[in-house]
């Protein structure tokens, strides 16, 4: 399938067989998640913080994301393949389009960018010239030093407002899905119900949304220092790699 017919496809899941996503960074996971049959493989900016050893995305670059853009296409998933735009790479419609099609160029095949009806146009700008864009609302990582922390999102009239704004103008612009994040329960689900396109939700309460993304790292325990409330991990990466470290050491210094 081409990007347009796999973004298509995605769009197409609205309202039916819930969409499972989860961030990877490098080859061999990608590999691994796609060949476990999940649905969408973001190359999340996350990758600053559980990659890169970063505070916040706020410090990922155009080029972290093209390096590990790069690396995750060479897995050639079935999976759609998005990449983020980072933090001032989409300042206006022209960086935003000549950024998106960087990302292009490293494989992946559509891109995602935060905020709502001040990006309708740069999204605009991209969906015109045939790239997938999808969309991210609620909590917005790359603006967290102005928010002063992760909050969660839709809690009054005037906030559950502002996320159908913004997400009605980013579905006029084109996106074929939007992200939802940290967004409380009642609104993600009513929202999901009101907009046309698919909403993945992440923390936004399992079940609410017309599927989930997370990030692979919480799912699999391998990075056990910070672990959201939300996150439910199924496997233990980390306390496997203790104990192969100490069966290691045990059988190179014999103690
Ligand atoms: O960067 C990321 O991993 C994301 C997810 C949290 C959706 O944007």
């Amino acid at each position: 399938m081409t990007p347009l017919q796999k973004a298509d496809a995605l769009r197409a899941r609205k309202g039916g067989q819930p969409i499972a996503a989860l961030t990877a960074y490098d080859y061999p996971t990608a590999r691994l998640l796609d060949e476990g049959g999940i649905d969408v493989l973001l190359v999340g900016d996350s990758l600053g913080m559980v990659v890169l050893g970063f505070e916040d995305t706020t410090h990922v670059t155009l080029d972290h994301m093209l390096h590990h853009v790069a690396a995750v296409a060479r897995a050639k998933p079935r999976a759609l393949l998005i990449g983020d735009l980072p933090i001032h790479s989409y300042d206006d419609p022209e960086m935003a389009l000549a950024n998106a099609r960087k990302l292009v160029a490293a494989g992946a095949e559509a891109v995602k960018l935060e905020g709502g009806v001040r990006q309708a146009e740069k999204v605009r700008a991209i969906t015109s010239a045939g790239i997938p864009v999808v969309g991210h609302l609620g909590m917005l990582p790359q603006r967290v030093l102005e928010e002063g922390g992760y909050k969660k999102k839709g809690k009054t009239p005037e906030q559950i407002e502002f996320i159908r704004e913004g997400a009605q103008a980013l579905i006029d612009a084109g996106v074929c899905a939007i992200v939802f994040e940290s967004v409380i329960g009642p609104t993600s689900k009513q929202l999901t119900r009101e907009l046309s396109v698919p909403i993945i939700g992440i923390g936004c309460g399992e079940g609410n949304c017309d599927g989930e993304i997370a990030v692979c790292t919480d799912l699999l325990g391998s990075y056990p220092w910070f672990v959201p409330p939300f996150a439910k991990p199924e496997a233990d990466l980390a306390g496997a790699t203790h104990t192969a470290v100490e069966r290691y050491l045990a059988r190179v210094q014999g103690n």
